[in-house]
């Protein structure tokens, strides 16, 4: 991860559930959406990738009896935070200090998720990790892609960026944020649109790859791993 997005999570760190509401205006809406979509396939190993401060993962342990969820995350001041909220549920969190571009897993998973985390990732290691997470998932498994996407027409992002700026200091933002988060986004991200998202996951081998939630410039992907 570079050092600048490094500094931006860090800092974002402080107050992120009230934050996160700020600058994603449908989070909550996103967040239910994928522990919803784990809930019904009842996996029982689960890979949160870009972890954050472990609440997505904290609620797919509290919705799906029996999990086992392995949290990644690569941001130290993060990690720190996702260890604190999940060490009540400790006996079924396995916690993990990484880039996702550095790990090797030992175990397959039934079901694999991230949420407004890839498309901080280069083009290539994206592809590659893509691939390598379709290795890791179990034959039937499923991969839900939460993530920041762009419009085709660069006109609708510049009005997605507008209608977010304003969201977010209607919402009480401080305007260093908001400063920091659109220059990340116009500096730093790497955000595909859908069609391209639905094409590199099935470019990585996945089935089935359709979205399944969206809103301005957030969008929910599912995806499956055939069985032989
Ligand atoms: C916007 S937060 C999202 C956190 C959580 N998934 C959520 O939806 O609230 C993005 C998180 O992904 C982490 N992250 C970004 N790139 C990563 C990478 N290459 N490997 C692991 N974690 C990464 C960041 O440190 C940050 O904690």
């Amino acid at each position: 991860m570079k050092k600048e997005t490094r500094a931006y999570y860090a800092d974002l760190k402080a107050d992120y559930s009230i934050k996160i509401r700020q600058l994603v205006p449908k989070y909550d809406e996103m967040v239910e959406c994928i522990v919803e979509l784990l809930r019904l396939r009842s996996p029982r190993s689960v890979l949160d990738i870009g972890a954050g401060i472990g609440n997505i993962s904290a609620l797919v342990l509290e919705s799906v009896p029996g999990a086992r969820v392995t949290a990644l995350e690569v941001s130290d001041e993060m990690f720190r935070e996702a260890q604190a909220n999940l060490e009540p549920a400790a006996d079924r969190v396995r916690l993990v200090h990484q880039d996702i571009v550095d790990f090797e897993p030992n175990e397959g998973y039934d079901a694999i998720f991230t949420n407004l985390v890839l498309h901080n990732i280069a083009p290539d290691d994206r592809r590659s990790v893509l691939e390598r997470l379709h290795g890791w998932l179990e034959p039937g498994g499923t991969f839900i892609w939460g993530d920041m996407i762009r419009h085709p027409d660069e006109r609708v992002n510049e009005y997605f960026v507008e209608y977010r700026r304003s969201f977010a200091r209607a919402a009480g933002c401080p305007e260093e944020l908001v400063r920091q988060n659109f220059e990340k986004e116009a500096t730093e991200d790497h955000p595909l649109t859908v069609e391209q998202a639905l094409s590199e996951g099935r470019e990585a081998g996945f089935n089935d790859a359709s979205p399944v939630w969206a809103h301005d410039a957030f969008a929910i992907l599912f995806m499956r791993k055939a069985r032989p």
